[in-house]
Order: C-alpha cells, then structure tokens, then sequence
C-alpha cells in the first residue's frame, strides 16, 4: 500500500488557500516584484465572520500538522477569533506548540498587578479550554532571545497570527523596529499606551513590553493578519500599499517582503 505523500512544509493553512482567489485584485507578483510574493487579502462580513475564519485556519494547520508551533496575539480585534476557536470541534490540540507574541513588563509592584497580563488574557481566551504545551513569555523577560530560540527549537512558527496598531505596529514592534529585529526588550509609543489603556497611564501600569521582533515573526511559514473596525483601515492601506517600499515608519509594511501572508478585514482594504 502507498502511503500520502505529506508536504514538508506547511505554507498556508488549507481553508484560507481556499476561496482566496476570488478576493485577488492582482497577481501579487506584479504587486510586489519577485521577491514579495504572496499577501492575499480577504474581506468579511464582520467581525465575527473574520474570527470564524481565522479559527477554521488553525483548525486546519492542525489538521495537516499536529504538533504545529503557533504565535498568538492580543488585543481586542482577536476576541472573535478566540471565541470561535474554542467553540470549534474536533480540533486536537494535544501536540500543538502555542507561543505568546507579547507581553507587558511587570512593574516592580507590591500587590496585585493594576492591569491584566497577556499571559492572563491567552489564558482566559483560549489556552485554558485546549491541550498543547504553552510557552509564557513572562519567564524570559530577562533573555528575550532564549525565548526566540526556543520558537526555533520547536522547528520554528508555522503560523503566527497578528493584529495591527494604529500606528503599523506588529506585536511590540513599533516604528523604527529593524526587519531583523530580534525578541527584545521595547519601550511602547506613547500611541500604543493611549490606544491600550484608554488614554490613561496609570502608575504601576505598563510602559515596557517583551516582543516577539520582526524577524521571529518574519520566520513564520504563514503569517495571519486580523484587521477590524474602520479604524484599521487606513494603516492596513498604509501597510500594504503596493506603491511604497516596506519601511522603518510602518513595521507592519515588512510583512510584504513575506511570501505567505493573509490579511483577514472586514472592510475593503482597496488592495
Ligand atoms: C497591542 C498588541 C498587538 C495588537 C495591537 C492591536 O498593543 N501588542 O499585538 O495587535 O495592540 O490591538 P487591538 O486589536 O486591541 O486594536
């Protein structure tokens, strides 16, 4: 009897291969020249069907490979992604590696933190209804890149999902951040403070955070972008915009020097 051939690598999960030719403008090639070749863009009813998506993304990353290391964001743009895959049946997580993006620094404390950490909130979300092995970034807040090493150790990300700040970043990487970044200490703009605490910084609250850098999140062999809500909008264009080269001012725009990347919105990008 012959056995399936089984791909080496997985490049997209199947169900967003699937039905994304329709949603192409243009032949991403003449969008981005040779070696920027494959950002599909997939616009949603809403919110809700954006997360429905995404979660049927991973259900099929681990369909097709089990023990699939998989990066997570926060934020609010992932809620629906999260209720939708932990309401999804028949996923087996046992094998999966699931790995933090990001993660405040804790300030130095007496008490109860002022604020939720992303441990909490991936927790809450999604990792306290599955199986896998979870890695926490809060353990390699003094060795970032012991944290990224061990990304690679589990055969590097096969899929890293993202959301995007208003002003372009991707996880905690704001502008400025190096394409070959590394997992790093950061200090957060002042926008991502006002868009994350609601205009406000508290004392006790976050002004440092631990970030997977571009270049562990450039290593992905799929990359998931969740964009929603008409403010996404413009920086989403912005990112992508097939008449500029990535650049220093918008990290989100190095994503197009990455040969698989979806961009899940629930407004018309114009891409
Ligand atoms: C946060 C996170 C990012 C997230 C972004 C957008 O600061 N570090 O990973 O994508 O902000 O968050 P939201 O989805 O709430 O707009």
């Amino acid at each position: 009897m012959t056995q399936a051939v089984k791909p080496m690598r997985v490049l997209a999960p199947a169900s967003v291969r699937e039905g994304m030719s329709q949603d192409f403008k243009a032949e991403p090639k003449s969008l981005y020249g040779p070696d920027l070749t494959g950002i599909r863009f997939k616009r949603f009813e809403n919110p809700h069907d954006v997360g429905i998506a995404a979660a049927e993304a991973v259900a099929a990353l681990l369909a097709e490979k089990p023990n699939a290391s998989i990066v997570f964001p926060t934020g609010k743009t992932p809620l629906p992604f999260y209720a939708a895959l932990r309401q999804m049946p028949g996923i087996n997580w046992e094998k999966s590696r699931l790995f933090q993006l990001d993660e405040y620094v804790k300030p130095d404390l007496e008490g109860p933190l002022p604020y939720q950490t992303f441990a909490e909130f991936m927790q809450r979300e999604l990792w306290q209804f599955v199986g896998g092995q979870k890695f926490y970034l809060e353990q390699y807040f003094d060795c970032p890149l012991a944290y990224e090493s061990l990304l690679t150790q589990n055969g590097g990300p096969d899929l890293v999902i993202l959301g995007i700040g208003g002003n372009g970043h991707i996880a905690f990487n704001e502008p400025g951040a190096d394409p070959d970044s590394p997992a790093r200490l950061v200090d957060l703009a002042e926008q991502t403070m006002q868009s994350n605490f609601g205009g406000v910084q508290m004392p006790g609250w976050p002004v440092q955070a631990i970030t997977l850098g571009l270049r562990g999140i450039l290593s992905a062999r799929s990359i998931l972008m969740l964009a929603t809500g008409p403010n996404k909008q413009s920086i989403v264009r912005r990112a992508f915009d097939p008449a500029s080269e990535p650049n220093l001012d918008c990290p989100a725009s190095w994503l197009k020097r990455h040969p698989s990347v979806t961009v899940m919105t629930d407004f018309d990008a114009g891409l």
